[in-house]
């Protein structure tokens, strides 16, 4: 009691004298030389060459993250991450030196628990001399095509604070390094600059790409990587390493290679020194043409290298000792141990500039038919699966800061969130969410998440127990979207409650498997809600099999407060009103207050959409085809489709059907059309009364293969809006990016893929305007797409195939489960609007941000408690609409983590693209907020100690943007795009 007094009286005073930075001083320790300080010497006369061992260890592709990490199913792959970190802590040991690197702090945490105290203490040494240094450092290196910004930033934070909890100021990381993710995205670039990394470095681009790059000296550029954030704030030097990440040819030494080794007696036969050196040089000036400065950088490792490092290091010492001897007869060649934030400092030091570049590096092709753009849609079950267990884990973490200690101890025992947060660090790995793993360890991501799902629900019922002051036992349906709950099938009484993860209030539809056909429904107030009773469809039998045996759904619009929960009461009637009734056909047109939909009569597609408030129309068609997977037989080339490539055979894909069978329910809540196109294609096109969004729920599969044709499903949208070839996808669920049809923004494009070619990653929206109509589709998902015609979006939903592609995972994509044994059904849904831009973000941006994080539903059978807390928020307010609260965990006993971001981009919205002020501490219900230090993007760092490297750009013409400064420490603006990073000190109230 005394120590949180003094802590909050210390906490004050520091507001008083204007100075917030608790609780820590500067993060320098003078007596260590880590960081840039360590780097061996270089010589400015010469060519410096910078090698840098290092092992890629992937947390999960050919064998599960614990399996690699044991070197468990060496028949699979020969790799065993705990034996590559004992051999190179021993090496390194040896003779200091060398240098290595670690990347991926998932395996490293695991290796370092088991450590004895004093390898632990040896290993922190090692550290402190800038031996061993941390690069990149976050949980795993992530995909960057199929990942949500909001999950990267969260497995970034985890892997960066174990670093600095270990290592200090020497554990946190100058370098980002993506030598291995299939593309790289701008927003990903953005991070990366304001999490204080110096430079970024990443292996694969597109090869049309790295050719003129090579030529144009611009392997090394400066990336600007937003276009709302006043420079420098989202730039981020960028060097495109010489080989992948791979050593020179004939320069690999590892084990798992077949390269000779330096044979140096020169009493025996074999001696080859000569012939090494030689070689190195030729290769060494050959890559010094190819770039700037007199510093190249060579990878000297690769995949799960480094097992046994002795072989390694004994080559790498002895190529540097006879390299530069030949110094003595005036070679210019100068050959060290470095590390690529040593190289970064080199580049830095020459104080050149740099090309700007502003678009990002989609797609990826490694050669003409061999584009990269099939894992943008690969696994979209699992990449469902990823998005909603990060909207469940925002919720967890939100109620384990509300409701405090309570939530990790209560009623239904102890609950925690740590077990979701790692498991949906590992799934961010560029061979997790992206789909290009094996199935086995597709299953074991899932399962992980499953796991830290139940740990999390605990913690979720406690904190509700807490807050309703109720510890009615709650349940969880987690198959809603397959009309699956067994408590609301059989129940006569029960209450949902419903948590809205986002800071302002949500209108949310809900729908309950139930086997009545009448009920009662009330909200926290008492006051009856307009219910409808619909008969479940055939399509979502179908789905759900035999798991669940509702024949209705009950339909009603709930609202939630911010952060908080609101809960509903039903209750069968007896003597109620039948459901409604289905109508064969459809009609002509389906409306509520906002939008107009119209049906073709004849074929049963959607025709047009109007927005009724805006009085605008267009027309619009929408159906399913699918592109034949190339299996690899044809003249071009014999590249199949696999889970990392899309190559359809033909440009040309096959229509499922010219028309849909349908159906329709009319309600005063929805209206739903429903379409079956095949038995393996339908859809329900849905209107809930007072949605801006038309829904489209597609269900699709299991995808016939008895013709022996592997098959990629789309939806294509053709529209009367004049695109010219151009249209719109967001960058990791922030910033959009302009896509044009056989276009590439840095390069004259030579187009050998007419479809594929064109495909980009979608991750939570993509849109297509001219100057009267913006049509936006929002995902629930990351999947592919592209606008190969004049007015048209496709969007790929399902790939089925029978071949691998020949890029390691050597499966093929065919995914099948002992639920579908005939093939995985997905089911999914897209949401339309129809806006007049340029001032068209608003509604989408929201709708988007819905989808993202959406409302838990948590049921209670019977009747509640009359003391039952019905309603609650954990905001004193709603934050401005521009405003998206992005984060909010526990950090420490009373310590919270949180992230403020404003939501729009600067040119977005004439509304909602101004800066806006929070007050930090009239932002909470539950907890007093006494202490506020602000951090930077990944929380490894306090802003004003961040400091990073400026570099110049060749040209630039980005408009001076307008900075802001802060009324006060407690209140906060923010600008467009930005996020800000805070820690607070609270007190529960
Ligand atoms: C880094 O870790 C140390 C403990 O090793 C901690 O005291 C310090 O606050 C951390 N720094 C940041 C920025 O979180
Ligand atoms: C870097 O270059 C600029 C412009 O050429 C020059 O003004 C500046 O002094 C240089 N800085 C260093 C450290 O050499
Ligand atoms: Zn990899």
């Amino acid at each position: 009691m005394a120590a949180e007094a003094l802590r909050l009286a210390a906490a004050v005073l520091l507001l008083l004298c204007g100075t917030l930075s608790f609780p820590l001083g500067p993060e320098t320790n003078p007596a260590t030389t880590c960081g840039y300080e360590s780097c061996h010497a270089t010589k400015a006369n010469m060519l410096n060459v910078h090698l840098v061992p290092h092992t890629h260890d992937d947390v999960g592709w050919l064998k599960t993250v614990d399996q690699y990490y044991y070197g468990d199913r060496n028949d699979i792959q020969h790799a065993g991450v705990q034996y590559i970190l004992d051999s190179v802590v021993d090496q390194l040991l040896k003779n200091p030196d060398r240098r290595f690197i670690y990347v991926e702090t998932a395996f490293f945490y695991r290796w370092w628990k088991r450590q004895s105290p004093s390898m632990q203490q040896t290993v922190r040494q090692l550290v402190d001399e800038g031996r061993l240094e941390f690069v990149n450092g976050g949980w795993c290196m992530s995909d960057e095509a199929t990942t949500h910004y909001s999950a990267v930033i969260d497995q970034m934070t985890m892997g960066l604070r174990f670093l600095n909890e270990t290592f200090g100021a020497c554990g946190r990381p100058r370098v980002a390094w993506h030598i291995d993710p299939f593309g790289h995205a701008r927003e990903h670039a953005s991070m990366f600059a304001q999490m204080g990394y110096d430079g970024f470095f990443f292996g694969r681009l597109d090869y049309q790409d790295r050719t003129h790059r090579m030529v144009q000296l611009e392997q090394e550029l400066l990336w600007r990587a937003s276009d709302s954030l006043p420079p420098p704030t989202a730039d981020l030097f960028t060097g495109i390493l010489p080989n992948g990440y791979n050593p020179p040819e004939g320069f690999c030494w590892d084990q798992s290679c077949d390269d000779p080794p330096i044979r140096d007696d020169p009493d025996l036969e074999d001696y080859n020194v000569n012939d090494v050196v030689s070689r190195f040089l030729g290769i060494a000036k050959a890559q010094a043409t190819v770039y700037k400065t007199n510093h190249i950088i060579m990878t000297m490792g690769s995949d799960f290298q480094y097992e046994n490092a002795n072989l390694w290091y004994k080559n790498l010492d002895k190529l540097i000792l006879y390299v530069n001897a030949l110094q003595a007869n005036g070679s210019k060649v100068n050959v060290l141990y470095s590390t690529p934030s040593c190289y970064l400092q080199e580049l830095h030091r020459a104080n050149l500039t740099w090309a700007l570049k502003t678009d990002d590096f989609f797609p990826y092709a490694d050669s003409d038919h061999d584009f990269w753009t099939g894992y943008f849609t690969s696994r979209p079950a699992l990449k469902r699966y990823e998005r909603i267990s990060n909207s469940n884990l925002q919720t967890c973490n939100q109620l384990e800061v509300l409701a405090g200690p309570a939530s990790r101890t209560g009623p239904f025992g102890e609950g925690e969130s740590q077990t979701m947060k790692k498991a949906m660090a590992v799934a961010q790995h560029h061979d997790a969410v992206s789909g290009t793993e094996k199935q086995h360890v597709a299953n074991d991501y899932a399962r992980r998440l499953a796991n830290g799902w139940q740990r999390c629900q605990v913690l979720v019922s406690n904190s509700l127990a807490a807050l309703s002051a109720s510890s009615a036992k709650r349940i969880y349906c987690d198959n809603l979207n397959i009309s699956v709950c067994p408590l609301t099938e059989s129940s006569r009484k029960f209450a949902v409650t419903v948590y809205n993860p986002l800071a302002r209030p949500v209108s949310w539809a809900v729908r309950l498997p139930v086997n009545g056909s009448a009920y009662a429904v009330s909200d926290a107030k008492g006051a009856a809600v307009d219910c409808q009773v619909v008969p479940v469809s055939a399509a979502t039998r179908g789905v759900r099999r035999n798991r669940g045996f509702a024949v209705n759904e009950l339909v009603f619009q709930v609202q939630a407060p911010p952060l908080g929960y609101s809960t509903y009461s039903v209750s069968l009637l007896q003597n109620g009103p039948p459901p409604a009734s289905m109508k064969p056909r459809h009609p002509a047109a389906i409306q509520n207050e906002y939008l107009r939909v119209t049906f073709d009569p004849d074929t049963g597609l959607l025709s047009s959409l109007a927005n009724l408030e805006t009085k605008q129309s267009i027309k619009l068609t929408q159906n399913f085809y699918w592109y034949n997977a190339s299996d690899g037989n044809n003249t071009e080339s014999n590249q199949p489709s696999g889970a990392y490539i899309f190559r359809p055979n033909s440009s040309t894909p096959f229509i499922i059907s010219q028309t849909a069978k349908t159906e329709t329910v009319q309600t005063s809540v929805v209206q739903e059309v429903r379409q079956w196109f095949s038995p393996w294609v339908s859809q329900v096109v849905r209107l809930y009364a007072g949605s801006r969004a038309l829904e489209l729920e597609w269900t699709v599969g299991p995808l016939p293969i008895d013709d022996s044709l592997g098959k990629e499903v789309i939806t294509r949208l053709d529209t009367s809006i004049q695109t010219a070839e151009v249209f719109y996808t967001d960058s990791n669920g922030r910033e959009v990016l302009r896509r044009k049809k056989d276009f590439r923004p840095t390069w004259t494009l030579k187009q050998s893929e007419p479809i594929a070619g064109n495909y980009y990653p979608i991750n939570s929206r993509a849109f297509i305007k001219d100057d009267a109509d913006q049509l936006t589709v929002v995902t629930d998902r990351s999947q592919g797409g592209g606008s190969i015609h004049n007015g048209s979006l496709e969007i790929m939903l399902h790939r089925r195939l029978l071949y691998d592609d020949v890029r390691g995972v050597a499966e093929p994509l065919n995914e099948t489960s002992h639920i579908f044994p005939d093939g995985l059904v997905v089911r999914g849904r897209l949401l339309l609007s129809l806006e007049r831009p340029p001032v068209a973000a608003d509604t989408h941006r929201l709708i988007a941000q819905e989808m993202v994080l959406q409302p838990l539903l948590t049921f209670t059978d019977g009747d509640l408690n009359p003391n039952t807390r019905l309603e609650f928020s954990g905001l004193q307010a709603a934050l401005p609409p521009a405003v998206h609260l992005l984060t909010l965990t526990q950090w420490d006993q009373d310590l919270v983590l949180l992230r403020l971001e404003h939501q729009f981009q600067s040119w977005e919205s004439k509304v909602s693209s101004q800066p806006v002020t929070v007050s930090l501490q009239k932002l909470f219900s539950t907890m007093e907020v006494v202490g506020v230090s602000e951090m930077n993007l990944s929380a490894n760092q306090w802003k004003d100690e961040m400091r990073r490297f400026a570099w110049a750009p060749q040209t630039d013409e980005t408009p001076v943007l307008k900075t802001f400064q802060d009324i006060s420490p407690w209140e906060v603006t923010l600008r467009p795009m930005e996020i800000r990073t805070f820690l607070l000190r609270v007190v529960l109230r």
